[in-house]
């Protein structure tokens, strides 16, 4: 945001789902990912549930672009 990188912000931890979106992960949450992936902060990232993005398994905000809809969440 604003060009910086904003992090080290205290949350507890959690994973919610985002309406349409990605899934948001806060609160210092170490991604296990077998490809390697890390986010560039462990307090707070969003992974694809779409499967549009082009980062995976980070949300890229294709899913706007997609039009992607759950209409459970
Ligand atoms: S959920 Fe955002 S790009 Fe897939």
């Amino acid at each position: 945001m604003d060009g910086q990188l904003h992090k080290d912000y205290p949350h507890d931890a959690e994973v919610f789902v985002g309406k349409d979106r990605s899934y948001n992960v806060v609160g210092d949450i170490e991604l296990d990912d077998p490809d390697g992936s890390k986010p560039e902060t462990q307090d707070h990232y969003c992974l694809c549930r779409c499967s549009g993005s082009k980062n995976k398994p980070f949300c890229d905000g294709s899913h706007w672009y997609i039009e992607f809809e759950d209409e459970k969440n």
